[in-house]
């Protein structure tokens, strides 16, 4: 399974980077202001440095303009997946960028038939937020489950890129449903690594070893 690094920020990145665990990243509006960055410097410095896609949303409402604003983030760097939100406009944009030979992210998607139309117009990736389904009390994970068998069924190539990831459970029940890839926020993707057994071992050699009075260095 794929990581991306659901951010904006630029030091965030690198540091999970340089452990090789990035293998895109993804920013929308919100990540942008969080950063408080200029949205084509940010995600220049960001292309400067991670190989694989690295998503850009855009954000007008109407295809045309779409359109436009997807080319002008493409040609920020070859790696960049233009991100639009799961409209009738958004999926015109994606046929048509799909179309040029870029890579289109099709975001803000809630359900498995939105994940059909998304694949059917040529999505790369389709993204479903886990999070804002649990949020209300639907199931997210069951969305993924539903978005996998439907493109197993019928061999759609859109990747499912599961989205709005909130715990690492979410990042192992994707795993184990066969999600492609998880993007998740840095915070999420550190905790994979935590486990209470770990610092509790780790506590009781450092203690036992004190007491050996020994050194390795
Ligand atoms: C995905 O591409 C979105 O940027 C993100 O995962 C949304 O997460 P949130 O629901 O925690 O804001």
């Amino acid at each position: 399974m794929k990581f991306f690094v659901d951010t904006a920020d630029v030091d965030a990145i690198r540091e999970l980077h340089d452990l090789g665990m990035v293998d895109g990243v993804t920013t929308n509006p919100s990540l942008i202001l969080k950063s408080g960055r200029d949205i084509i410097e940010v995600t220049k410095e960001i292309c400067s440095f991670v190989k694989g896609p690295v998503s850009a949303e855009v954000v007008a409402l109407t295809a045309d303009e779409m359109i436009a604003e997807g080319r002008k983030l493409a040609a920020i760097a070859p790696n960049i997946a233009v991100k639009v939100p799961l409209t009738w406009d958004g999926l015109k944009t994606c046929k048509v960028l799909t179309g040029e030979g870029f890579m289109v992210n099709v975001t803000l998607c809630f359900s498995a038939n939105q994940a059909l139309i998304a694949a059917k117009a040529g999505a790369t990736f389709i993204s479903p937020f886990i999070g804002r389904l649990d949020d209300i009390n639907l199931d997210g994970l069951d969305l993924i489950g539903d978005i996998r068998t439907i493109y197993d069924n019928y061999d759609f190539q859109t990747q499912i890129l599961a989205a709005s990831i909130r715990s690492a459970n979410h990042v192992k029940d994707c795993a184990m449903i066969g999600a492609d890839v998880v993007t998740a926020p840095p915070n999420v993707i550190k905790a994979l690594a935590s486990h209470v057994l770990t610092d509790k071992g780790l506590e009781q050699f450092m203690k036992d070893w004190a007491k050996t009075g020994q050194k390795i260095l």
